[in-house]
Order: structure tokens, then C-alpha cells, then sequence
């Protein structure tokens, strides 16, 4: 039989190197540098983003709106900040299982915004037809980045990034039109006065033929010169002759500005002019450009972070992509812009950051948004004042290490509480320990718990645990070691012991997924170079 064809994009390393099996770690709060709102639902968090997308994915599955991502573009630059030259398949093979997990959270009306320039956007978007689906795809937005042309460049001036949208689910996806702008209004004028205000003239003619529809072809007299008008033989007016005299007693014909046109327009007012539809060319005038986001680091740092997104930008992402109260992600925080932008626009934010600039550039900025004292960006234009808060979280270092003979012990780091945490969550259950039974620490539904222990589990423990359990519930006991006996004692008690359970599941010790490669994949000469 022959093999089922698809078309999609393969590389080196393609499901092999891509799909690696992630321990969903626990996230640990820092509360020395979370700040503000102590209630705050925002999120910051230091550490690969690949780990901690798997640490979000147990709470956050289907929950995110809207997701904007500013990943390295592969450029072969090497910033300040991160290391930026990956060969284009290891660029791949990293973004590919952020990409996975980034949809897994995507609510079901939410959508996914990424920025990227020429070096890998065709790759990427290819990749993301695979990933979201190629009916998901909304648009490709080209952000006209720079205002002078880099007059160095050996062939062009790259003067736009990309930025690719896909929906999770296009049919459920709702846009939100854009503010009319100063230049959308500009075309309202009032040239006779009207107390309705400024307005614009559209057409009156509709595209059907007098055959087609006969009753909207009639003469219209043009009261300046009593000249009598038709539609141009092919066309027809746009209203019945009811309606047209409806309009001429509500004074919304115009007769163009000598009031002797032979066709009339009709009068539409800026007070009922719509909300604008968003247009796929993004100029640096209307959203800012590499300058702008250069002059807004400078205003907030000594150094200032190298490749930044204007606030505005962002603002027109999410003002696009979401409403108040909504959950806005960003994997790539770099200085913070999306989570500054989305908590000024009363949006609640998740950011990851892997670099330093975690705590050089964030939190320091969004410290000052939430005291109100960054006035840089779109603060003014949303009148931000002030308010909420953040939470900072690291990622807990893997549950299991190997010792010196090369046995999986668990990580000392880890205490009761996190050892309890982690696996609750290695298990798929919600950690919540009960405040009266003990051996409740977590649950996977109202009658299934689970109960980690370092102690030695003896028969006479488990008989204490059984006496207070109701018939309908279940427990998962995950300890060191038990006592014989223990084991099948009771048909609604599972024990099973801790590291053994957890071996082979995922990849435990591993704490480096991170797209800052160092030694980077050596380029061999292709076949046809040495011909
Ligand atoms: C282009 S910058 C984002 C800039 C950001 N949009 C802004 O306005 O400041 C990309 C960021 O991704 C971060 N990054 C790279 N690999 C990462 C990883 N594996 N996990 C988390 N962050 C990572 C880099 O440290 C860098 O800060």
C-alpha cells in the first residue's frame, strides 16, 4: 500500500530531538521578589522556558487568550543578552516543543502572535501550519521596524519584521477592531455645518443592473440644479425610493462641493463611524519602531536591553487579541515588554525569562508599572496609574539525581513540602493538602487522593490511614519504603515506592532545554558545494 503523503517541512533531527520527555517540575515563589497585590494572578518566572511551560501546563491548559512570543531569531548575531546563531535545524528543534506546549495552553478562542524576521520566518511558518493547523492561520503582519534604512547593507535595507498569527481554533476566534486614529478621522469633515458633526460622503450606487433590480433604478432630482439623475445604466442606487426620501428629508445627501454633481453621495457621520479593521502593514508610525522601543529602555536602564519591542506594538497585539481580564503569555519576555503593556491594559500576564535580565530589566520595570512611576510607553495614552502586582517564581531543580554509584536518589534540595508538591504533580494530581488529614495532600478528583512520605511505612500507619478514609475513596501512597504487608493490605490503597515509580517517565537531572547554545552544531558542506 502506498504511504499516506502529507506536505510539511522536515530537518535535522526532526521527531527526534524535538519531542524531548519534560519532568513537569514544580515552581517555587521567591516572595522576596515577588512585589505588590499579594492576590496578584500575574506571573513572572525565571528559567527555561521550555521546563516551565511544562510546569504551567497542568494549570493553565486551555487557559491563555492570547500568546505573543519574541523568540531569538537565529540572526547569527551574537548579542549582549543571549547567543542568537543556532544552525536552522537546532532552531527547530527547540522552538518546535515550545510550540507544542505554548498551544496546549491556548484557550479554545484564544490566538498566538509571533515575531520573527526573514531568516527563519518561512520555516517557522511552515513549522506552525504542522503545529496549529494551516486553517488556523489568520495573517502575516509586517511591522515596518525601522524609520531610516540601515545604509551599511551589503544588498537591502531590512526595514520590517514579521509577525505570524494563528488561532487555536479559527471558527471560535472573535477579533476586536481597532480605535478609530487621528488619520482614520481626518477624512470627517463638516463643510455644511451639520449639528451631527463631522462626516464623510460614501457612494449611492449599489453594483446590481436595472434588469436585476428594477425598483431601485428611478430618477432623483438634484435640488440645486432640478436636474434629474439616474444611476449609470449598469448600476443601480443603493436604496428604494422610500428610503431615499427618508435620507433627502434627514439632510444626508450630498450634491459634491458645488452642489451640482450628477450623482449624490451619502452622509456618514464620525459619531457612527465603526471601530476600524486591523490592515496586515504595521508602520513605525502608527506602532512605534526599533528606535522607539530604544528610547524607552534608555529612559528605564543604564543598559539599556538590546533587542526590545515598542509598547505600542504590543499594545495593538492585545488590544487586537484580547479584552480586559483576559490571560496574556509570553515566553520570550526579553525586558518585559508584553508583561509591562498587558498590565497596563488590565490584562492579567505570565512572562518567562531565562537570561539575567530576568531580574536586571523585569522586575525593576515592572516594579515601576505597578507603583504607577513608569510614565514611558503607552502609559500616558492608557492613563495607567498604578496598581496590581507580581509574583515571582523560579523553576524547583529536578526531583531525581544520580549519586556517586549512579543510582536515582532524590534531590536533597527537595523538602517534605516540595517532595509532596512534586509528586502530587508527577502523578497528575492538584496539590492541596487537607488542613485535617494529613495523608490528603493532593487530588486527581473529589474521592481519589494522594500522600507522599519519606517515613518508613509501617502496617500499623497504614491501618490508621485506612480507618479515616470513606469507602468511595482512593489513595495513592508515594514512599521511600514499606513495611510487607503493606502492600495490597487494602484494595482502594495503591503504594508505590519513590524513585522507582518515577524512572523512565521523563528526562530527570536534565536542566538545560535552553535555546542559549553555546557549542553550536558544526555546518557540513552540502553534496552539492563539492561538485
Ligand atoms: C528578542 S528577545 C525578546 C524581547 C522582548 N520582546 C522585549 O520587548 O524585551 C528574546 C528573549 O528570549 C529569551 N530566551 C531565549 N531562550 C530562552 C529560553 N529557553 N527560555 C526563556 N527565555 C529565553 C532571551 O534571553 C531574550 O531575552
Amino acid at each position: 500500500m502506498q504511504k499516506k503523503q502529507r506536505l510539511e517541512l522536515t530537518w535535522i533531527g526532526k521527531g527526534e530531538k524535538d519531542n524531548p520527555k519534560l519532568e513537569p517540575r514544580i515552581l517555587i515563589e521567591d516572595s522576596e521578589k515577588s512585589y505588590g497585590d499579594k492576590n496578584t494572578e500575574n506571573i513572572l518566572i525565571h528559567g527555561d522556558n521550555l521546563l516551565a511551560l511544562k510546569a504551567l501546563e497542568q494549570d493553565y491548559a486551555g487557559k491563555v487568550k492570547c500568546i505573543y512570543i519574541d523568540p531569538p531569531y537565529n540572526t547569527g548575531n551574537a548579542f549582549e543578552h543571549y547567543d542568537d546563531g543556532l544552525e536552522h535545524s537546532e532552531w527547530l528543534n527547540l522552538i518546535k516543543p515550545r510550540l507544542v506546549l505554548l498551544r496546549s495552553l491556548l484557550s479554545n478562542d484564544g490566538s498566538i502572535w509571533i515575531s520573527i524576521d526573514d531568516q527563519e520566518c518561512h520555516y517557522l511558518k511552515v513549522l506552525c501550519d504542522e503545529l496549529f493547523g494551516r486553517n488556523n492561520f489568520i495573517t502575516s503582519i509586517t511591522w515596518g521596524k525601522r524609520v531610516s534604512p540601515a545604509n551599511d547593507a551589503k544588498f537591502f535595507s531590512s526595514d520590517h519584521d514579521y509577525i505570524l498569527v494563528y488561532a487555536k481554533n479559527k471558527d471560535n476566534w472573535v477579533i476586536n477592531r481597532l480605535e478609530r486614529s487621528e488619520s482614520n478621522n481626518s477624512y470627517y469633515k463638516n463643510p455644511d455645518s451639520d449639528h451631527r458633526g463631522a462626516w464623510n460622503s460614501i457612494t449611492y450606487t449599489g453594483n446590481k443592473t436595472r434588469l436585476e433590480r428594477p425598483n431601485l433604478y428611478y430618477g432623483i432630482v438634484n435640488p440645486n440644479t432640478n436636474i434629474t439623475v439616474y444611476p449609470p445604466e449598469t448600476l443601480t442606487w443603493r436604496y428604494s425610493e422610500e428610503t431615499h426620501l427618508i435620507n433627502e428629508q434627514n439632510n444626508l445627501i450630498y450634491w459634491g462641493k458645488d452642489g451640482k454633481s450628477s450623482i449624490p453621495r451619502l452622509k456618514q457621520f464620525l459619531s457612527d463611524a465603526k471601530r476600524v479593521v486591523p490592515r496586515t502593514i504595521w508602520t513605525a508610525d502608527d506602532v512605534g519602531s526599533t528606535q522607539t522601543s530604544m528610547t524607552e529602555q534608555k529612559k528605564m536602564f543604564e543598559a539599556p536591553f538590546a533587542t526590545p519591542k515598542p509598547e505600542i506594538l504590543l499594545e495593538r497585539v492585545l488590544t487586537i487579541g484580547t479584552k480586559k481580564g483576559d490571560l496574556v503569555l509570553d515566553s520570550f519576555l526579553g525586558s518585559g515588554t508584553t508583561a509591562a503593556v498587558a498590565h497596563k491594559m488590565g490584562r492579567k500576564w505570565i512572562g518567562i525569562e531565562l537570561g539575567e535580565h530576568c531580574h536586571t530589566h523585569c522586575i525593576p520595570r515592572l516594579q515601576k508599572v505597578t507603583d504607577g512611576t513608569d510614565q514611558g510607553g503607552i502609559s500616558k495614552a492608557v492613563n495607567w496609574q498604578g496598581g496590581g502586582g507580581f509574583k515571582y517564581y523560579y523553576l524547583a531543580p529536578s526531583l531525581l539525581k544520580k549519586d556517586k554509584f549512579g543510582n536515582w536518589v532524590i534531590e536533597e534540595q527537595y523538602n517534605a513540602d516540595m517532595l509532596a508538591a512534586a509528586m502530587a504533580k508527577q502523578e497528575g494530581f492538584r496539590y492541596s493538602p487537607d488542613s485535617e488529614l494529613y495523608w490528603k495532600q493532593g487530588f486527581s478528583n473529589e474521592f481519589d487522593f494522594i500522600y507522599t512520605t519519606t517515613q518508613f511505612l509501617t502496617v500499623e500507619m497504614l491501618d490508621s490511614i485506612y480507618s479515616e478514609m470513606k469507602s468511595s475513596e482512593t489513595l495513592l501512597i508515594a514512599c521511600k519504603s514499606f513495611q510487607d504487608g503493606c502492600n495490597k493490605r487494602y484494595p482502594n490503597i495503591n503504594i508505590k515506592k519513590i524513585p522507582s515509580m518515577l524512572l523512565g517517565r521523563c528526562e530527570f537531572g536534565k536542566e538545560d532545554y535552553s535555546l542559549n547554545i553555546l557549542s553550536l552544531p558544526e555546518v557540513e558542506d552540502s553534496a552539492e558545494d563539492d561538485e
